[in-house]
């Protein structure tokens, strides 16, 4: 029989630096009321200029393998799912896979916008099922609000800064991840985009002059689309589960409004209650949105092992994808691991590496003059 994928551990980690609505009123041309009569968004956090998306990243990873009370060296796989990737490539999760010492483990990042902790989710799940991998860290990790024009009140009042990140691995008991739904529509690619930086527009005084590295958006578009496909996913997603809309304890929905949760919720013909929310006081944290919802929905006591829940999520793409699982917990324990502790071993782990592949290329040198 195939192995199951579960979820045994969850971490979530945010900048301290709190931006309220109050101070953005002091930035651009908006009010407290409106951001929060049209998103429900009241404040959200911003990296500090010494953090980055792989620093969140490893942060809230650490936090997820210490839930799981699994080592580094445990995991096979590697997953950063981000909006806003330190570089177009090494992958952010590279990156991740250096800081955090995981010797063995492959890492890729993948690019779905704020759908794109589904879409990882359901990469690492598959992996499992396989059983070609035993385990596996997903992670949703955003500073994009670096990537904003602080002109535009359109879109700097909705985004902010974060990351979370869930440890799957493979058991026999039926539960995990029960089924996902994975979709896009490229036609609709303009209405959410960051134009710049990439092979169709790279880097020029055009392009800078113009802020086609800033993150534009066609607002109602957008709203328009994610009212249409959040609920019609949601149900997509428990039917290939074989389930019903009862037996959901608890959706999770991208935290970008309170008004298009509101509509999913409408859609679906369940009590708001039943949706959790946190986006009023971290924005939209785009693939960090639903890990960062998910921890706090366990620490407030909404999600235990055994419910069901359904996360579910849209974004630029456009894309738009939900899944069902079966909460587990951490598996029982062996020894307890400190995954923290392994933040220093990770880093002279690297020094040593880099230390090496100077050596390597000085003998390799010497030994081409000799020829
Ligand atoms: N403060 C004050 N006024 C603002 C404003 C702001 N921050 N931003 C826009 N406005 C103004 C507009 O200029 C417009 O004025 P006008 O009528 O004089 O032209 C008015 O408010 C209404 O603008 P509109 O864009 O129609 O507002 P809206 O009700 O559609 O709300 C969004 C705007 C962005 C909140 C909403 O469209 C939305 O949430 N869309 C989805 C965005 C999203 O989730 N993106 C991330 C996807 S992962």
């Amino acid at each position: 029989m195939s192995p199951h994928a579960h979820i045994t551990g969850w971490g979530m980690y945010v900048p301290e630096r709190v931006m309220t609505n109050a101070d953005l009123e002091k930035i651009v041309d908006t009010n407290d009321e409106w951001i929060v009569s049209r998103t429900g968004i009241r404040e959200r956090r911003i990296a500090s200029d010494e953090e980055t998306t792989a620093s969140l990243a490893t942060e809230a990873a650490l936090r997820a393998l210490e839930v799981a009370n699994l080592s580094p060296s445990d995991i096979d796989l590697i997953i950063v799912a981000t909006s806003s990737p330190e570089h177009l490539f090494p992958a952010t999760a590279c990156l991740v896979q250096d800081r955090l010492g995981a010797g063995k483990a492959g890492a890729f990042d993948l690019l779905a916008a704020c759908s794109g902790f589904i879409f990882a989710l359901d990469m690492a799940a598959q992996a499992i099922r396989s059983g070609s991998i035993q385990n596996a860290v997903v992670i949703g990790s955003e500073t994009l609000t670096r990537m904003l024009d602080w002109n535009d009140r359109n879109t700097c009042i909705l985004f902010g800064d974060g990351a979370g990140a869930f440890v799957l691995q493979a058991g026999e008991d039926p539960a995990g991840v029960l089924s996902s739904v994975m979709r896009s529509d490229g036609s609709g690619g303009d209405a959410l985009s960051i134009p710049a930086g990439g092979s169709r527009f790279p880097t020029s005084i055009e392009t800078l002059q113009n802020g086609l590295h800033f993150l534009q958006m066609d607002g109602r578009e957008v709203y328009r689309f994610a009212t249409r496909v959040m609920s019609q996913v949601t149900q997509e997603a428990i039917e290939s589960a074989h389930l019903k809309i009862e037996d959901i304890q608890l959706i999770i929905p991208h935290q970008a409004n309170l008004r298009i949760i509101e509509a999913a919720a409408r859609g679906l013909k369940v009590p708001l209650e039943r949706c959790f929310i946190n986006l009023d006081r971290y924005g939209n944290t785009s693939t960090a949105s639903i890990p960062i919802a998910t921890c706090e929905a366990i620490e407030q006591g909404r999600l235990k092992p055994g419910d069901k829940v359904v996360f579910v999520g849209f974004g630029a793409g456009l894309t738009w994808g939900a899944a069902v699982v079966q909460w587990s917990g951490p598996f029982p324990g062996r020894r307890k691991v400190y995954p923290a502790r392994y933040r220093y071993y990770a880093r002279l782990r690297s020094w040593m590496l880099r230390i090496l592949r100077r050596l390597d290329a000085i003998i390799w040198g010497g030994l081409h003059r000799e020829k």
